[in-house]
Order: C-alpha cells, then structure tokens, then sequence
C-alpha cells in the first residue's frame, strides 16, 4: 500500500512532461549532470543493470552507452505514463525492457544483475519499504554487485535558508525531510551491504552513493 506521505508516485501532466521539467527546473542543466553521474557510475560493457523506478527511460538510454550491446537493462516502474514514454524513448534497444513492478513488493530475482541503480526515488518511501527495496536489491544482485542511490545528500534542513526550506517542503512530500536527516548507510549495511563510496554534485545536496553486495 503507497505511503500517503510520497509524492514519486508521478502522474498525469508532471509525468507527460516529466523531462521537460526537470530541464526548467535546473536551468537546462539536467541533462548534463545525469551524465556525468552516470558516468561515475563506472559500468562496464556487458554489465546487467536494473534501474528501480525507470521514469521515462531517459537514464537507462544513458547507461545502455556505457553497457554497450551486450548489457542489458531492466527498468521497474508502476507508472503508465512514465513507463510509455520509456518504452518509446527505448524502442530501438533490444536489451531495454521495462516491467510494471512495485519496487518494495517481492522481484524474485536472485543474482542475475552487476548493478542497482535508483534515482530520485528512495526518498519517497517509508522505512520499513526501504528496507523491503534493499532486501531486493541485495538478492537481484550478483556477489560483487553496486547499488547506487542518488538521491538528496544528508544535511541540515533547519539550517538551511528559509527560501530553500520553503521550496524543499512545497515541492518535496513529508518523507524527503526525513530522507535528509537519515543515515542511510547505516540501513543499507544491516542489510548486508559493505564499502561505500560517495560522490557529490549540486553544491553537495545531491549524492550518488555506492554499496557493494560482498
Ligand atoms: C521522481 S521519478 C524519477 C524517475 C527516474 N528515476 C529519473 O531519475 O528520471 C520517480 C519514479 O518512480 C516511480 N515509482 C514510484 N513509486 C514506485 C514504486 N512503488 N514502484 C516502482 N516505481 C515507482 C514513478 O512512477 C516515477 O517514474
């Protein structure tokens, strides 16, 4: 059952337009920075890839670039308007697929995938559905696997100015202001992930947070 405190549940006119937003938002900047992140993200050719909450599709393209023809992706998403442009946007791609998929409900996969990747979508859960993600995420993943999180980074929303408190808590739900304050590296390691590596942008709000399955 959805939380009633999320807000990345998308639909209707922000999920048609879902891209283009993201652009206005970030002065044109979106682009050039999932690159580079997924850039970082150091896939390899061949490398296996689940994208959890794929949206539009437009990150998986993007690493399908780095995973080459013999990679494969598998994008989980809940969302038909999301899910139809990713489809579109991935049509000429025979190792994309999407799958209409509750993240945080049982994927019954085991050990198929090199990499976890999830973007702006953890936030939007509760705890003990973060933890139901993460127990999928370590059993999809093959020993040696990366999840990778980006997400908002861990800071101090009260210390912030009131303009950027004001506009964090008007566009974001109730569940990104707890998101910030966790230590999520202590949650992924009691669910058995080790050696975390962090790597940040947007003047540190935005990480993307490696951990590996052993
Ligand atoms: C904020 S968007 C991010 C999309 C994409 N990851 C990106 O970075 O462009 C959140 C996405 O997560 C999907 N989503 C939300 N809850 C989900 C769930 N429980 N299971 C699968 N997908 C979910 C939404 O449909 C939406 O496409």
């Amino acid at each position: 059952m959805p939380s009633t405190r999320t807000k990345v549940e998308v639909k209707g006119l922000e999920a048609r337009h879902y891209d283009r937003l993201m652009d206005i938002l970030t002065l044109g900047k979106y682009e050039g920075m999932i690159k580079q992140i997924i850039g970082d993200m150091g896939i390899r050719s061949g490398d296996a890839i689940v994208d959890l909450g794929s949206g539009t599709g437009r990150n998986d393209c993007m690493m399908l670039e780095h995973a080459g023809p013999e990679g494969r992706i598998l994008g989980f998403d809940i969302g038909e308007e999301m899910m139809a442009q990713a489809v579109e946007r991935c049509k000429d791609y025979p190792n994309v697929s999407f799958v209409f998929q509750r993240i945080e409900e049982p994927w019954n996969i085991q050990g198929e995938f090199d990499k976890a990747f999830m973007s702006f979508v953890l936030h939007g859960f509760e705890n003990y559905d973060k933890e139901k993600i993460m127990d999928n995420v370590y059993q999809a993943l093959r020993p040696g696997g990366e999840f990778f999180v980006l997400d908002y980074n861990e800071f101090d929303l009260g210390a912030q100015f009131f303009l950027f408190r004001w506009i964090f808590k008007k566009a974001e739900c109730p569940l990104a202001s707890e998101f910030v304050a966790m230590d999520l590296k202590k949650m992924l390691s009691q669910h058995g992930f080790v050696d975390f590596d962090t790597k940040t942008y947007v003047g540190g709000y935005v990480r993307l947070l490696r951990a590996r399955k052993p």
